[in-house]
């Protein structure tokens, strides 16, 4: 068995890794720390979980775990490994922006965090020992566009739309129900932290990609997933674009290019990204849709670790869709 342990216990992307790991049958939850919710019931956080665990948040890491994920807010992370001691064995997935670009992904201690697409990084994970866990938007974004990297001969357009789940567990104004529910709103338009790394992964797979990517992030008034559509033109038939992304992803466990408009809740509550491509007007429109939580955070933060393990990738992860 996998001995983990889950840092920043009480958030949301921790509380979803529970809820997965509790149910993987090669791990061994060793502990989970909370710096907020120690020597409290993880049940008095994390409710559903009654029946499921009897564990206790604790205050400090423990030493022995083979694998720990760091689920803390932004600049946490790298904090957090300055100031403690990690074992040299202990494997670390870290579920923050600290790690993700290539100019920020070695640790003060020389550690060297990989990025943890599979879809894109596959053979570089298995034999990582750090991961830097992609971010959700990224993810949805990433998975649309990553194999139209070498044709894309303009500018990119991009609208996705998200849970209120993806801004964590700390109410805001933009997450209060009053607010949020019946409601629509988008933030920061063109400038949102994961073109940074949408940027580096669409220069790794289209070699010398340099054209823009237009992102304008929209908040919906649902709980989780994200919803995302990008258009950009080309001179290529939907079914060479097509055959193009069948190409790319067929060796990837959760993304299917699929022949029917997608909609959100065939995907909330998986792992799995569903693609659907057209061409309109003279536009190739790719539709990703993903769960934040899941192939956004948590679900992929797993599907990584079966990886870095060796284990069948779906382990643990094969989830039932809520569908309506
Ligand atoms: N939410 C998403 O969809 C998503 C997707 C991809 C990546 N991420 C990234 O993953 C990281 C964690 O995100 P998150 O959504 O899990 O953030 P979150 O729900 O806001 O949790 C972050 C931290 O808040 C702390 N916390 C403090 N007081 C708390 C309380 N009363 N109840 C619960 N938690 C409390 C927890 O640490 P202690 O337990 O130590 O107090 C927890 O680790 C972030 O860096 C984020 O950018 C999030």
């Amino acid at each position: 068995m996998i001995k983990v342990g889950i840092i920043g216990g009480a958030g949301y992307t921790a509380g979803e890794l529970l809820r997965l790991l509790v149910n993987h049958p090669k791990v061994q939850i060793s502990f989970v720390q909370s710096t907020s919710q120690a020597g409290k019931a993880v049940t008095s956080i994390h409710h559903d979980l009654v029946g499921s665990t009897n564990m206790e948040f604790v205050a400090e890491m423990p030493k022995g775990a083979d694998v720990i994920f760091l689920c803390m807010g932004h600049g946490k992370s790298r904090e957090f490994m300055e100031k403690t001691l990690v074992d040299s064995t202990t494997k670390v997935i870290d579920l923050s922006h600290d790690f993700r670009l290539k100019d920020k992904s070695i640790a003060s201690d020389h550690r060297v965090f990989i990025y943890g697409l599979p879809e894109l990084n596959k053979n570089a994970i298995k034999g990582a020992n750090h991961i830097a866990n992609p971010g959700c938007f990224a993810t949805a974004i990433q998975l649309a566009l990553l194999p139209a990297a070498d044709i894309i001969q303009d500018d990119v357009h991009i609208h996705a739309i998200t849970g209120a789940t993806g801004a964590g567990q700390n109410p805001t104004a933009t997450t209060h129900f009053s607010w949020r529910n019946n409601n629509v709103s988008h933030y920061k338009a063109f400038e949102h932290q994961h073109l940074g790394e949408i940027g580096e992964s669409m220069v790794q797979a289209g070699k010398g990609f340099d054209h823009t990517i237009n992102f304008l992030p929209i908040r919906g008034d649902f709980a989780r997933g994200i919803f995302a559509t990008a258009y950009f033109k080309s001179d290529l038939t939907a079914e060479e674009v097509k055959s193009k992304y069948q190409k790319f992803y067929k060796d990837a466990a959760f993304t299917h290019v699929v022949d029917h408009k997608v909609s959100l809740k065939e995907v909330v509550n998986t792992n799995k990204c569903v693609l659907n491509i057209e061409k309109i007007d003279g536009k190739i429109l790719i539709t990703s849709c993903i769960d934040n939580l899941l192939k956004g955070a948590s679900g992929q933060a797993v599907q990584n670790m079966n990886l870095m393990f060796g284990l069948p990738e779906h382990t643990g992860i094969q989830l039932k869709s809520i569908a309506f």
